[in-house]
């Protein structure tokens, strides 16, 4: 993917160098305050699309998309006053807070796995600080390291994980917590806890003042309607490794479209795995807007990002009830 990875010092030449990659859409590593996060545009889908190729993720999980401050923050989410008291008290900090996308939010859909959410955390690292104002753009960012791996501590342990897969790592030495962000959700008048992390339980408590109600992101677990975690899931139904479109049917096509006398909607023309990844949910949403109800859906290469569309894809074509 990136055949020599930069190791890049935390200087303002090393940051300088690091935001003008993030501006080509390319990924780099930085240190933040929890864990090293694996860092690219979170307004580029292609740039956010190569996260999941690097991290080797076989399925498309929600990142947390990275801020200088609640200001910015409030560009991409809604704060209400309970959200906007816990960024007050807790930014910048290990404190990521899932709350309404924005309207006009110009974060591209697959860091948001097509949900109406968006997770977001202003970092309180001083590196992750200056590659934010460097680059002037959201970052998105999971930890820095290969699905299945521990999180990242060192610019050493990105390195033995994903070396010639991204641009540049900003060693920052060792991230302070070395635990991941505590991370909460709002449902109603709650505030949820999704994922304990740096900041403990009753120290969150303290300034909500009534307890947090517990339930995990559910990573691994199957999605439940009204779950805060349920993923996209497209009205439409899907019928897959389709070679041509019946009537009545929509085309989801990937490289030359086959024959279709209804709406196409083409993932990537040239058939680019990147660019598909990065087209899937506002491509489902399309279909969706425009009232159809039978898509009949091309081959997708089962092979490097192709995994995880597929996943995407099966669960999709999956009966309704199960969903
Ligand atoms: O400390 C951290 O949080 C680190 C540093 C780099 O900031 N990042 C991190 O990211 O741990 P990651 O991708 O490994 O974990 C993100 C978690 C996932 O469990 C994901 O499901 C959840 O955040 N998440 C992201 N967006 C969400 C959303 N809209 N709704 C619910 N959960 C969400
Ligand atoms: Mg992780």
């Amino acid at each position: 993917m990136t055949a020599n990875t930069r190791i890049l010092r935390p200087d303002h030449d090393g940051v300088a160098e690091a935001a003008r990659f993030i501006r080509a859409g390319q990924l780099v590593a930085m240190p933040t305050e929890t864990v090293y996060g694996l860092a690219a545009d979170a307004t580029d889908g292609e740039a956010v699309a190569r996260i999941f190729a690097a991290k080797g993720r076989p399925s498309f999980n929600p990142l947390i998309v990275h801020v200088p401050d609640l200001a910015a923050a409030s560009e991409l989410g809604g704060f209400d006053d309970t959200a906007r008291r816990l960024a007050e008290r807790f930014w910048p900090g290990p404190l990521t807070l899932v709350v309404p996308r924005a309207p006009g939010c110009p974060v591209t859909e697959l860091a948001t796995a097509g949900l109406d959410t968006i997770a977001l955390r202003a970092p309180s690292h001083p590196v992750a600080r200056a590659l934010l104002a460097a680059a002037g753009r959201p970052l998105a960012a999971p930890s820095a390291n290969r699905s299945g791996h521990v999180s990242a501590t060192t610019a050493t342990h990105v390195a033995a994980d994903l070396e010639g897969r991204v641009a540049a790592i900003l060693d920052g030495g060792v991230a302070p917590h070395g635990i991941e962000s505590t991370i909460v959700g709002f449902d109603g008048d709650d505030v949820v806890l999704l994922r304990p992390g740096a900041i403990s339980v009753e120290v969150i408590e303290a300034i909500v003042e009534h307890p947090l109600r517990r339930r995990s992101t559910g990573e691994s677990r199957p999605n439940a309607p009204g779950q805060l975690t349920s993923h996209y899931a497209p009205r439409a139904s899907l019928r897959l490794h389709a070679t041509h479109a019946e009537p009545g049917e929509a085309l989801l096509a990937f490289g030359p479209a086959c024959h279709s006398t209804g709406m196409i909607v083409n993932l990537s023309p040239a058939g680019n795995l990147v660019a598909a990844a990065a087209n899937l949910f506002s491509s489902l949403r399309c279909l969706d807007a425009a009232g159809v109800e039978r898509v009949a859906v091309m081959p997708i290469p089962a092979e490097g990002l192709g995994t995880a569309i597929n996943d995407r894809l099966h669960r999709a074509a999956a009966p309704k009830s199960i969903e």
